[in-house]
């Protein structure tokens, strides 16, 4: 039985109703929908719109359809046009008349923008706590390896000193910024849109500042047409979505390199690596290759719902309807991905030895040498010239800076003394880059406390 049966002699045609019908991805919006459908009716019953007893008895029915499709001995019907229609119909079945009340004052329009949004409000949470509880493991991990050095890059060639504990840190920042974004998307989200009905709201006496106030939404729209059209929240959330995972895809990136026998800067644990079926010796970092590969789906996602919504004329069109799969994909990806990375990132092995000997190859500390010179009154230019003179002359000669001897050093410049080893030693290196934002372990321990203190 269709909702809107008065106007139409025939029965929908049913490859039609199945093309038509959105159940099939929406039906997880009903405890959203009936909690919405249970704030409507007890303002209606405020204002007088329905008795007491209407209230009372459509209260304890909807609570019953939902205990019944939680526990499952209410099978939601497959064949239904949407969820709403779906748990209408039940209340019908249940209470007969008093159920045909509950869509008083109230559109299919504005219902599902009210779950949409209810159910995204939760969703953002759950997000928010996914990434504050990798970040959590980020920092261990930092506070572990806070004199871990490592090589820095740039190009992908090895550039300065860091530690391991400032490279977790880059990351920890991205997810901050990601969780502030989220926390703006929560409030553009948290607007009630019930009471927009249709498109141009209605002339019952409704109050939809106690509706707002019930389901706990801190305002009202402001515009009927746009209340049932806006998206701009979900939208909203498939980016933010998809800037996270473009992180958690950076990330991924690196990892899956340094468990590389190039870089061996990590090893993975056996429980979250995979092997292959026909080269017994190899250890895979799938998870993260998952990751990288599933970021492109999620901005896939963003693509078409932009897309959906460019032509759209005011106010409702069917085309909303799929707003739904794009984005419960999306959240239900993002969830999957921080939740198998966080158990990933907490077992593994950080190759300290492996990531030291890096960063002693490849003349990481050749700007701590210009440096020397610059603070013995040579300008950084020509210190840089001097320096890039000495590096050659090291490659040529099978050296590194700290074996060169000081003789040849003052071949280059007589500005050269002893103290030009301390100055060029690694761990003094990443010590007197001490400025804030920098890898010195003075910084990294209280940029750590910044956050955690957040
Ligand atoms: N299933 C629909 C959707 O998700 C619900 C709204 C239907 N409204 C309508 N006028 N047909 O968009």
């Amino acid at each position: 039985m269709e909702l809107w049966k008065g106007r139409f002699k025939k029965k929908l045609d049913s490859q039609t109703n199945d093309f038509n019908s959105s159940i099939s991805f929406d039906s997880r919006l009903y405890k959203e929908d009936i909690m919405g459908s249970i704030a409507h009716t007890k303002m209606l019953e405020k204002q007088n719109i329905i008795t007491k007893k209407d209230f009372t008895e459509s209260e304890d029915a909807l609570t019953k359809i939902l205990e019944d499709i939680q526990n499952g001995s209410l099978e939601i019907n497959n064949n239904a046009e949407d969820i709403h229609t779906f748990i209408e119909e039940e209340l019908t079945k249940r209470i007969g008349d008093t159920g045909k009340k509950l869509h008083t004052a109230r559109s299919r329009n504005d219902q599902v923008a009210l779950d949409i949004r209810m159910y995204l409000k939760e969703e953002i949470i759950n997000i928010i706590e996914a990434l504050k509880e990798l970040e959590d493991v980020l920092i261990d991990k930092a506070e572990e390896n806070l004199y871990t050095i490592m090589p820095g890059y740039t190009h992908l060639q090895r550039a300065q000193p860091i530690t391991f504990a400032h490279y977790l840190m880059a990351y920890c920042e991205m997810f901050k910024r990601d969780i502030e974004r989220l926390d703006k998307n929560y409030d553009s989200t948290n607007v009630m849109p019930l009471g927009s009905c249709a498109l141009a709201g209605t002339t019952h006496n409704i109050d939809r500042k106690y509706t707002a106030e019930i389901l706990e939404f801190k305002d009202v729209t402001l515009n009927s047409l746009d209340g049932v059209s806006d998206r701009d929240f979900l939208l909203e959330l498939a980016f933010n979505i998809s800037m996270i995972m473009m992180h958690l895809s950076r990330f991924s990136e690196e990892i899956i390199l340094y468990c590389s026998w190039e870089f061996k800067f990590l090893e993975l644990d056996d429980a979250f690596s995979t092997g292959s079926s026909i080269m017994p010796q190899k250890k895979n970092p799938d998870i993260t290759e998952l990751i990288r590969g599933k970021t492109g789906r999620t901005y896939g996602n963003l693509m078409a719902l932009l897309t959906l919504m460019k032509g759209l004329p005011l106010a409702y069109n069917k085309d909303m309807q799929e707003d739904k799969e794009a984005i419960f994909d999306s959240i239900d990806t993002i969830k999957n991905c921080i939740k198998t990375l966080i158990p990933m990132v907490k077992t593994m092995n950080v190759l300290k030895e492996n990531m030291k000997k890096a960063a002693e190859t490849g003349f990481i500390n050749a700007t701590d040498c210009a440096d020397y010179l610059v603070n013995r009154g040579i300008p950084f230019r020509e210190a840089y010239k001097i320096t890039g003179e000495i590096v050659g002359y090291c490659i040529d000669n099978n050296k590194i800076l700290e074996n060169l001897e000081l003789e040849k050093y003052k071949e280059f410049s007589d500005k050269f003394e002893n103290d030009v080893y301390d100055e060029i030693d690694l761990i003094n290196c990443i010590n007197k880059r001490n400025v804030i934002g920098g890898p010195a372990p003075e910084q990294v321990k209280q940029h750590i406390e910044k956050l955690k203190n957040k």
